[in-house]
């Protein structure tokens, strides 16, 4: 795939430390769909300040077909993220989207769309929020955040058509504690909800997903996890971003191309 030169339209802050980054990239927008991510050169290529510039992957969190625009909800961390966090509006990045295998959007009968999300991992369950409630669903979305002062991420995830629950760990918002403890305690509560099993998806810190991947082994539902695993190419050349699958640490997959979303019961949770 050819990298493009993508125009910043809007990069701020969006309460707490998360951003929101909207770029124009029209075939991007045409062709995305919910679980890809786009990989973005943060940094000059050899700049001295900045070091070589490597590639950072963002989840696709929204996409306009009719503007021609993508959308990305990120934290600045570490110096890349940090770079991207000062770009304005009017210069371009250089980005490659849609990479990665996508989320399952076609759910069997019996099943509801469940998800939950740990901090910037809501990133790409806005956008499936959205394409699911295109197709008439109203999909559960827990959301976890550090505290209240995240929250302005719940008004993009209900504009998406979630019905959204919030745990914060400060105790600010919502629930008191883990998102993976309020996901489990209602979903046991309201076993069947609707009539329907839930569908599970989960993204955010590894813990938090081995911790679902549990939960849904138990009650056998089926679970689908976006890794953020390390990635220098994002385009399946260079094997930093391999994930241990299940028949141990021989069985090795590319996240970026053999995911980033993968079926929980295919990952090696220990080995990870
Ligand atoms: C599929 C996927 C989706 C993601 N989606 C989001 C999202 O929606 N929002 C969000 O906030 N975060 C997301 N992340 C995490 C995001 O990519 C990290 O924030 C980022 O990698 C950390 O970058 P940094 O600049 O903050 O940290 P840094 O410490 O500066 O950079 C670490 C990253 O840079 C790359 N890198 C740096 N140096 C090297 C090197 N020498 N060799 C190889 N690689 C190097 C690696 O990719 C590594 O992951 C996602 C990650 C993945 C894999
Ligand atoms: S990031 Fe290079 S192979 Fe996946």
């Amino acid at each position: 795939m050819k990298a493009t030169l993508a125009e910043i339209l809007e990069n701020q802050n969006i309460g707490g430390t998360l951003f929101w980054l909207t770029v124009k990239e029209p075939r991007g927008a045409r062709e995305a769909l919910p679980g890809q991510f786009a990989h973005i050169l943060c940094g000059e290529p050899f700049s001295q300040k900045d070091g070589p510039g490597w590639r950072r992957a963002f989840s696709i969190s929204q996409v306009d077909r009719e503007k021609g625009t993508l959308s990305f909800l990120y934290r600045p961390e570490g110096r890349g993220s940090r770079w991207l966090s000062r770009r304005k509006p009017g210069e371009t990045l250089d980005l490659l989207a849609p990479l990665g295998k996508p989320f399952p959007l076609d759910l069997p009968p019996q099943h509801r769309p469940v998800m939950v999300a740990g901090g910037t991992g809501l990133a790409p369950f806005l956008f499936l929020s959205r394409e699911l409630s295109l197709k008439g669903e109203t999909p559960l979305l827990f959301i976890g955040m550090a505290s209240h002062k995240e929250l302005a991420v719940m008004g993009l995830a209900l504009e998406a058509g979630a019905q959204v629950m919030v745990a914060t760990d400060d105790g600010s918002q919502g629930y008191y504690g883990t998102v993976v403890d309020l996901a489990r305690e209602t979903l046991l509560r309201e076993e069947k909800g609707d009539g329907r099993t839930p569908f599970l998806y989960a993204c955010g810190p590894t813990a938090m997903m081995a911790a679902m991947a549990s939960f849904a082994r138990e009650k056998g539902w089926p679970l689908y996890v976006s890794l953020e695993t390390n990635m220098a190419c994002g385009t399946g050349l260079c094997l930093t971003c391999t994930v241990p699958g299940p028949r141990g640490p021989h069985f090795y997959r590319r996240a970026c191309v053999e995911g980033p979303v993968f079926p929980a019961e295919e990952v090696d949770w220990n080995e990870l």
